[in-house]
């Protein structure tokens, strides 16, 4: 579990296929301003395989790892860095858990979604991956 930082980081915060699909990106993006951090990179990307397959590389040997790659290229995402106070584990927060019918009401997953493999928005785990997502994903502008 994320402890609360008094660093400010950044968090690489990517809306997936089926929210911009479905016209969440406003709600999305309205809610991480509303809760105050700053937005300081976006773009619409259509991820490669490769790029995916980068990003989610700590999930190579999971049984979900084709599924959840065929799922993230399957149309534009969002591409974010969010920068702020303890970001990382905040939009964690805000974003809600990976199983969205576990995730809480209020939360973006427990109000806007249903399925793990659809649950609309991806959020770092840590201010490492942070970083390197960012790098990886957001800055190739
Ligand atoms: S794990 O197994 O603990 O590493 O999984 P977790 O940290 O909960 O999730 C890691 C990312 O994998 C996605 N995920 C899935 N995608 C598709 N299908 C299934 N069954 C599935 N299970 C987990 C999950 O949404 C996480 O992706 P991000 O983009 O980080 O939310």
């Amino acid at each position: 579990h994320l402890v609360a930082s008094l660093e400010v980081e950044q968090s690489y915060i990517m809306i997936k296929p089926d929210g911009v699909q479905r016209g969440l990106v406003g709600e999305i993006i309205s809610r991480f301003e509303k809760k105050g951090f700053k937005l300081t990179g976006l773009k619409l990307f259509q991820c490669p395989q490769e790029l995916a397959e980068e990003h989610y590389k700590d999930l190579q040997s999971k049984p979900f790892f084709p599924k959840l790659i065929q799922y993230i290229t399957s149309g534009p995402v969002v591409c974010m860095a969010w920068e702020g106070v303890g970001v990382v584990a905040s939009a964690r927060k805000l974003i809600g858990a990976t199983n969205p019918l576990q995730a809480e009401p209020g939360t973006i997953r427990g109000d806007l979604a249903v399925q793990t493999g659809r649950n609309v928005i991806h959020g770092s785990d840590s201010p490492e991956n942070g970083k390197r997502e960012i790098g990886n994903l957001c800055c190739i502008l």
